[in-house]
């Protein structure tokens, strides 16, 4: 779906996703400590608009310009040292770059064909700082037979280990599994992925002593 289709979808409905941030992401941030977070494709906000609540500087991109608008004004009803936190962008992801330093990458249920997801979370792992963490939550490919709700395109779902196979060489993978989803017309089932940017291993500091010494 290009931008303009996402903002017919957002413009028809009251929140397609809900105000409540993501279980999944909740789970995962709660125990990390705040820093900077990106959220990608952050639709109407509810994964950005919780992260700044819980003392992350967020910022929040997504290419539909009627979910921003819609962002924002969920978020202004929030304490202004909550909104304040955030910073609400209308882009592409496949051409917007991002400088190295988010503690946090959340890319929930973005659904793109193959190329362009590899693209997309491999320039999500670049946008990490050291030891920084990236949550990759979408509908399982098997989803479509096992599953309920989602896009019914397989060809835009994937498995963990199509998202391992995106990203390992760069990044450190701390989870990647099948979650299920319990919704009103029965059990989802999504593919999850946690990784973290490795830390450089510094060199030894000039001046210190050899075993020699
Ligand atoms: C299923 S929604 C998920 C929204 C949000 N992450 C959440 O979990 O509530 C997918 C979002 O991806 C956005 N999107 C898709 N392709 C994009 C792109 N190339 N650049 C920016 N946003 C994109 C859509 O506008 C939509 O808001």
């Amino acid at each position: 779906m290009d931008a303009a289709a996402w903002d017919e979808k957002y413009a028809k409905a009251d929140l397609v996703w809900g105000a409540p941030p993501n279980a999944v992401v909740v789970e995962i941030v709660t125990v990390l400590h705040p820093g900077r977070a990106l959220d990608l494709a952050c639709g109407e906000g509810r994964n950005a608009i919780w992260l700044a609540t819980r003392g992350w500087e967020v910022s929040a991109i997504d290419f539909s310009q009627v979910a921003i608008d819609k962002a924002r004004t969920v978020a202004s009803k929030s304490p202004r040292s909550v909104r304040n936190r955030i910073d609400w962008a209308t882009g592409d992801i496949l051409t917007t770059t991002f400088d190295g330093s988010f503690e946090l990458i959340v890319v929930a249920y973005l659904h793109l064909p193959k190329d362009e997801r590899r693209q997309v979370l491999r320039k999500a792992v670049d946008a990490l700082a050291e030891a920084g963490v990236l949550i990759v939550l979408g509908h399982d490919t098997t989803n479509i037979a096992d599953g309920v709700g989602g896009p019914q395109d397989p060809d835009i779902l994937f498995t963990p280990e199509d998202v391992v196979a995106d990203i390992e060489d760069e990044a450190q993978i701390l989870a990647a599994e099948k979650r299920e989803r319990h919704v009103e017309a029965g059990t989802a089932i999504d593919a999850l992925v946690v990784a973290a940017r490795p830390v450089k291993e510094s060199a030894a500091p000039l001046d210190e002593p050899g075993l020699d010494d």
